[in-house]
């Protein structure tokens, strides 16, 4: 079989995980448990890596420009070949068949065993002295699975020093697309209602628990807020707000570490220490469940007004 045969051969099975991934499967589970004491020094992901397709991929994209092989580069998502580069230039390229460094179209699935996740993020969130410093940290941390299926980190938006911050559950698309939290029409109803309030979200910090879209707007998982709270914890710390304000139930739970429901937690005020910061958390309802239930307004209406009370002090 040539190499363009095994080219078009992989596009229908691309196109199915891609089917897959906006169905919001993102994780691999294999039929047998895997044991990660036994792993070593094995990198995360290395075994999710198919060396022929990265192979065959980049073969395809640098290959001379002949009409046939430019298809096939286009079925493997590869971006149009440069201008041919001089000979001495081309041979200076890195090798491309080692399964440990996939060019950057082809992303490896993060597995890294949970514990040694929290224990790397914490230490990356612990080194960052600065807000600009833990976005850096953030942008190159691989121990959460969801950067693995997300378009671009969302890290904060609004001020970086704020009274208050807002901490919602998770990225959504149109927020994944613009690469900051609350954008799209949860991020109108919450500016609405901060503006009701005498506030803005300019004025305000807003982030998320996890700072990745889970795909298909799914909630995050317990290990995937749990890999993001030390960065959290620390972006508390650097932001030091007087109000941190939760919104819908995964943010709540993991911030106020406790297994009740939203509807008994949101409203009521909590002396928390958070990245070694006091700070007064509050819980309110998600504007997402918000656009979803009108309903529940008049509830989180209450929320905010005891919010505007808390800032006028
Ligand atoms: N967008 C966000 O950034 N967070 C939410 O919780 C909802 C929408």
């Amino acid at each position: 079989m040539t190499d363009t045969t095994d080219a078009l051969t992989i596009a229908p099975a691309l196109r199915l995980l891609d089917w897959y991934q906006s169905m919001g499967v993102d994780v691999a589970l294999g039929a047998e448990p895997i044991n990660w004491l036994a792993r070593g020094a094995v990198k995360p992901g290395a075994d999710f890596l198919m060396p022929r397709t990265v192979e065959v991929a980049r073969r395809a994209a640098s290959a001379p420009a002949r009409p046939a092989d430019a298809a096939s580069a286009r079925t493997l998502r590869q971006p149009a070949p440069p201008p041919a580069a001089p000979q001495a230039e081309r041979r200076a390229a890195p090798s491309i068949a080692t399964p440990t460094a996939p060019p950057p179209s082809v992303r490896a699935f993060v597995a890294t065993a949970p514990d040694a996740a929290v224990a790397a993020a914490r230490k990356a969130a612990a080194g960052a002295a600065t807000l600009d410093a833990l976005a850096e940290a953030l942008a190159t941390f691989d121990g959460c699975g969801l950067k693995a299926t997300a378009k671009n980190l969302c890290f904060y938006r609004g001020a970086a020093h704020a009274r208050l911050m807002i901490v919602g559950e998770a990225p959504g698309r149109e927020d994944d697309l613009a690469g900051a939290p609350f954008n799209g029409a949860a991020g109108e109803l919450l500016e609405k209602m901060l503006v009701a309030i005498g506030a803005t979200s300019a004025a305000c910090h807003l982030s998320n628990a996890v700072y990745w879209r889970p795909p298909g707007n799914r909630h995050p998982t317990p290990h995937e807020l749990d890999v993001c709270q030390p960065f959290l914890e620390r972006q508390v710390a650097l932001v030091r707000p007087d109000i941190l304000l939760l919104l819908g139930a995964a943010a709540a739970r993991q911030v106020m570490d406790t297994s009740d429901g939203i509807m008994r937690v949101r409203g009521k005020w909590r002396a928390q220490e958070i990245g070694g910061h006091s700070v007064r958390a509050i819980a309110s309802l998600a504007p997402t469940y918000l656009l979803k239930s009108p309903l529940a307004k008049q509830n989180a209406w209450r929320d905010f007004l005891a919010i505007k009370a808390a800032l006028a002090k």
